[in-house]
């Protein structure tokens, strides 16, 4: 029982398990710390396999911190688009300036300076610090926290910052003087491939089982203790599809709160009925020629649930109150939302 025993026992078996069975991945590559921290920005709320073509592309068109700094923010936002949390994007370009700036290109290497990046919280200084600098900086996020909490039978609520504290301190006990990388590697895809949430993870396959208390105990499905969900507000929408001659009408989002800045179909914050839809374009001085219901679509964002109709309107000419996007525009230049673009046709 862990409970009992040298948390430190469990490195070698982990390592040792590491080594045979880590899944190759483009930013395992090297310890580039560049490619390191790109990663784990886009992995923070994302799964591996989305994120695999993303980060290749991303690579490809902004190789080096240098390129990123320079880049345009709406090329950033262009290359993020579909990922979602878009605040993630903006503290990269940020985060890539200050290093250009203040760090004359290179990559800080102590633990407080890399905190000190725009978007950098513990997970990912720790993660940057142990994969790319050897230090004994554990990186506790979800499937940490699952896996330790697992291992040593921790019955409190796993979601709060005195666990999050208390198996950091752990962990950074137990981190080797060599292999800070593998160690939390090694953690990560314990808990990505073996140690799973939502039922019963397969603990036939696990390295550390034989010093895991909740599996002693029976328990791997109780553990880890989660707060209850706040449920989701559900906002209602109806969303235009203004099209002129092949454009189609969009408009910016406030700088602040959900997607703020980014690009988003005209839309209204309750659902309208064909009548009041009507009104509604007039109100924004829009002749048309044609209306029809268009698709409907539901999004999930972490607090907000957004259910849209839509309608699809054939304008009579372009009108100033928004931005008339044409086809490039939409492919290669401005960035619309996953929430908008299931609405097109
Ligand atoms: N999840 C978060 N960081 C990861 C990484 N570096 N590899 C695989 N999954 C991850």
């Amino acid at each position: 029982m862990l409970k009992n025993i040298d948390l430190a026992e469990m490195v070698p078996a982990l390592l040792a398990w590491f080594d045979a069975n880590a899944r190759i991945l483009p930013w395992r590559e090297n310890s580039d710390p560049y490619r390191v921290w790109v990663s784990e920005i886009m992995l923070q709320q994302t799964r591996v396999e989305t994120v695999k073509p993303y980060f290749d592309r991303f690579m490809r068109a902004l190789p080096e911190v240098q390129s990123l700094a320079a880049a345009p923010l709406d090329q950033v936002l262009k290359l993020w688009e579909g990922l979602g949390y878009y605040s993630r994007a903006r503290n990269l370009h940020r985060a890539a300036q200050v290093i250009v700036e203040q760090h004359g290109g290179v990559f800080p290497q102590t633990p407080e300076e890399i905190q000190a990046l725009p978007g950098v919280g513990d997970y990912t200084a720790g993660a940057i610090g142990s994969i790319c600098f050897g230090l004994k900086t554990p990186a506790v996020d979800g499937n940490v926290l699952r896996v330790m909490a697992r291992l040593t039978g921790f019955t409190e609520p796993v979601q709060t910052q005195a666990a999050k504290k208390h198996f950091t301190c752990l962990l950074a006990e137990i981190y080797p003087e060599n292999r800070a990388d593998a160690v939390t590697q090694s953690l990560m895809e314990l808990g990505a491939m073996v140690c799973v949430p939502n039922g019963a993870p397969r603990c036939g396959e696990c390295p550390v089982r034989h010093l895991c208390e909740a599996y002693h105990i029976e328990k791997t499905t109780e553990i880890p203790v989660k707060l209850p969900k706040k449920p989701r507000r559900k906002e209602q929408k109806t969303v235009f599809l203004l099209y002129c001659r092949g454009k189609l009408a969009l408009c910016r989002r406030a700088e602040s709160g959900l997607l703020g800045g980014l690009w988003e179909l005209p839309n209204t914050a309750e659902f309208l009925s064909p009548a009041q839809a009507r009104d509604w374009l007039i109100v924004q001085g829009l002749r048309c020629i044609s209306i029809k219901a268009g698709r409907t679509g539901k999004h999930i964002f972490t607090h907000i649930e957004w259910e849209m109709q839509s309608f699809v309107c054939e304008c009579a000419e372009e009108s100033s109150a928004f931005f008339w996007a044409d086809e490039q525009d939409l492919q290669q230049n401005l960035t619309l939302p996953t929430a908008f673009q299931i609405l097109l046709q």
